[in-house]
């Protein structure tokens, strides 16, 4: 019998009006705005690809946990309710909850890190290096070597090598307090780690006695890659994948402004107490009281709910089934993009776009700002701007790639507003040629990228 379509398992209950700026309007909104893309607002952007991160639409089992959620600075409800699905989804006893993923990093690590500390993982991402950095320590990214060619269709491109990992923690063993595992990885392509890989990481901490770290925002996507991917789990339900991903980690941090559905909140799960009490000092000296760690307590209930809705298996197809019929089209229209497609965004590869643009002159960033103007449509960069200086040499780090991420938002935008992201990118490489890169005018001293200032090359 012929399969029937799938489609988005919800209708549409409510909507915001979006306006489209003229071209020339645009021109001068991103001039003004320094051509950072960071610096524009929202509201003169027609199609919001900038991130995915606390832009989702929640649904209305959501905002109903809103209004029924309790605000309380000690024993709240909602905090319970919380804690209840983590323990239920993740089988971590220890729950702290924080305002975003970010504060989640920094409570977690100003437990584990100290002065001259190497941390190994799978390309961390932006925030996560730089809490490492900004305590003197070292990020060591032992990703597999498959995920730095954008051709490679490896079906688990956030997969660490082994090899790589080992030697690194022989060499540096007292200063190795723990790995971090980023599910998926956002920076190296939005690429899953299979559960082979996920097991293995961890049999390898477990022999040196290192704690595994995972970073969560996205583990219902990495487990529905799993799901759909890898031999053997076929038949097993997304809550039962989440558990299995879980049990070989020892804490998380969650930024639950991604796979939590919500706009903004986080949290750290952890198996020990003892961490859990050196975690609880941090909490209260930078987030709040344990019980609420910097959310509001409707956040906490409406984030109890998203939890639910993401492990849904109709959910993560239609989601991830979204940015793969994106990246369809535009491998059709021969836009070069990472292979395979992750799951939350495209990654178009912009060295591959603009030839002759070096990478000294910005060519993601340069792509980002002229799909803007060509379309009104906001993505972001991850190349050489988001990748700072190297902290002692203060040269330019230069990655591999340079990237201008689309990342496609939860439940918010419809095929038709993808049809305009494929326009908008086939008009910018029709004209490639005659596209000249950007130069630096202004930078901070870390996380350049969000502050930074350019202006267009002759
Ligand atoms: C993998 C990963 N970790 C951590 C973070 C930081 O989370 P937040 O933006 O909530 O601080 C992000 C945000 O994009 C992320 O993608």
């Amino acid at each position: 019998m012929e399969r029937m379509p799938y489609s988005e398992p919800y209708k549409i209950k409510t909507v915001e009006s979006i306006k489209v700026l003229t071209h020339q309007e645009r021109q001068a909104k991103i001039k003004e705005a320094g051509y950072n893309l960071f610096n524009l607002r929202s509201e003169d952007v027609y199609i919001d690809l900038l991130t995915d991160s606390g832009t989702g639409a929640m649904s209305d089992k959501q905002w109903s946990a809103i209004m029924t959620g309790d605000e309380s600075y000690a024993g709240s409800k909602s905090f319970f309710k919380m804690k209840d699905k983590i323990v239920d989804l993740l089988k971590m006893p220890y729950v702290i909850p924080t305002h975003q993923g970010r504060a989640a990093e920094n409570v977690l690590f100003s437990a584990l890190i100290k002065e001259g500390d190497i941390i190994p993982g799978n390309t961390h991402f932006d925030t996560t290096k730089g809490h490492i950095e900004f305590r003197n320590a070292f990020a060591c990214d032992c990703t597999i070597n498959e995920a730095s060619d954008a051709d490679n269709e490896h079906p688990f491109k956030g997969n660490v090598d082994i090899g790589q990992l080992e030697s690194v923690i022989k060499q540096n063993r007292s200063k190795v307090p723990f790995v971090v595992l980023t599910v998926t990885c956002n920076s190296g392509g939005g690429q899953p780690v299979s559960m082979d890989n996920i097991k293995a990481v961890s049999d390898t901490c477990r022999k040196y006695d290192i704690t595994l770290v995972f970073d969560v925002a996205r583990f219902a996507e990495n487990a529905y890659f799993i799901k759909t991917r890898e031999k053997g789990y076929e038949d097993k339900s997304i809550t039962e994948i989440v558990a299995e991903m879980f049990s070989y980690a020892d804490a998380c941090t969650m930024s639950a402004k991604k796979d939590g559905i919500v706009n903004i909140g986080g949290f750290i799960a952890l198996r020990s107490e003892e961490l859990y009490k050196q975690c609880s000092v941090f909490t209260i000296i930078y987030e709040g009281y344990l019980t609420y760690g910097g959310m509001a307590g409707r956040d906490m209930a409406a984030l109890a709910v998203g939890l639910e809705e993401v492990t849904d298996f109709d959910y993560l197809r239609s989601r991830i089934g979204q940015v793969q019929r994106l990246g369809k089209k535009l491998q059709d229209a021969g836009i070069p993009i990472i292979k395979p497609v992750g799951g939350h965004a495209i990654y178009v590869d912009a060295m591959k776009f603009f030839p002759h643009i070096p990478q000294d002159q910005l060519p993601a960033q340069t792509l980002g700002v002229e799909l803007y103007t060509e379309a009104g449509v906001r993505g972001v960069e991850i190349g050489i701007v988001l990748a700072d200086r190297d902290p002692i040499t203060r040269e330019n780090r230069k990655p591999k790639f340079d990237l201008l991420r689309l990342a496609i938002p939860r439940r918010v935008y419809t095929e038709n507003h993808m049809e305009v992201v494929v326009w908008g990118l086939k008009k910018v490489h029709e004209r490639r040629n005659s596209c000249k890169g950007l130069e630096l005018t202004y930078e901070a001293p870390i996380m350049r990228h969000f502050t930074a200032r350019f202006k267009k090359l002759d």
